[in-house]
């Protein structure tokens, strides 16, 4: 019998997963099928009763359950417990397992592109679970400081205690303190959902040059306004959609146990836009 796979979570009628991960079955001719399934905040335990009861065998969290879809795990891989957020679940007779590809996402563009983040300084936009996976990447890749700017300083400074407890420098400052330093760090990330509706980047990016690598997790436009401003400063640029593929690349290998055809995912993603 073919495989069934799905991403929950609410909304979503936009996600692109399921584009992605339908081109891989394609190319590699594996009779499996991927849904997009919205669950509700407050319905997640229900959901779950239901993707068990039609055998699921793995599926995708997003907004706004990655955080509660701990609590129905049975098994916890190690990226997962660490980041204390779940995106990925298998399942296997009614075992589910949870791990989470965000930090590896993340990392892997810029891998692809062997840019490299060992000793570089950090600056962060945002403080929520995005960016906690980005802070355990980090570290992970020994970075040498981050700097955690956040809307609300208090999630800043929790999520700067965080990257102190895995060994990684860290500072906590408000948005609205970063001012015209931004020139100061080699690599600048927005991990907050500015963006995704056409706003202003809540940075300035002037003073930064062709070294600074600056990258989006943002992918809806593909060239946020954040992005416009780091191409006018010639900055190498990373994004949004790069980190949902390199998510998207490691999920399909835990379920699959095979090299993901990426090319194909790729084209797949870039023809949702
Ligand atoms: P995700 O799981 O995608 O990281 P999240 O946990 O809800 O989502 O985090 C969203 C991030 O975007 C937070 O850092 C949030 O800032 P607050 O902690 O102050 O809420 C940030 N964010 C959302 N809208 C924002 C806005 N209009 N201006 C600045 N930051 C914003």
């Amino acid at each position: 019998m073919g495989k069934s796979f799905a991403v929950i979570g609410d909304p979503i009628d936009h996600s692109l997963s399921p584009n992605i991960h339908s081109a891989a079955f394609r190319e590699l001719d594996l009779d499996s099928s991927y849904i997009a399934y919205r669950i509700p905040k407050g319905e997640l335990e229900d959901g779950i009763g239901g993707l068990k009861k039609i055998k699921i065998d793995g599926f995708n969290i997003t907004i706004p359950h990655k955080i509660e879809m701990m609590k129905y795990l049975d098994k916890i891989d190690e990226s997962c417990s660490l980041i204390g957020a779940v995106n990925t679940v298998s399942n296997k007779d009614g075992i589910l397992k949870g791990y989470n590809t965000d930090m590896d996402g993340f990392l892997e563009p810029l891998k692809k592109k062997e840019l490299n983040i060992n000793g570089v300084k950090v600056l962060l936009i945002g403080a929520g679970g995005a960016a906690r996976a980005i802070v355990a990447g980090f570290a992970k890749e020994k970075a040498k400081s981050i700097t955690i700017a956040n809307r609300t300083l208090e999630k800043a400074t929790n999520l700067s205690k965080f990257a102190k407890t895995i060994g990684l420098d860290a500072n906590a400052i408000e948005i609205e303190d970063i001012k015209d330093t931004a020139k100061d760090y080699d690599i600048i990330v927005n991990a907050t959902s500015v963006g995704l509706k056409n706003e202003s980047s809540v940075i300035e990016l002037k003073g930064i040059n062709e070294k600074t690598i600056v990258y989006d997790i943002v992918y809806m436009p593909m060239n946020t306004d954040f992005i416009k401003k780091a191409k006018a400063e010639k900055a190498i640029i990373i994004y949004g959609y790069e980190m949902l593929l390199g998510q998207a690349v490691r999920s399909f290998e835990i379920w699959h146990g095979i090299e993901a055809p990426y090319n194909a995912m790729k084209k797949a993603l870039l023809g949702g836009f």
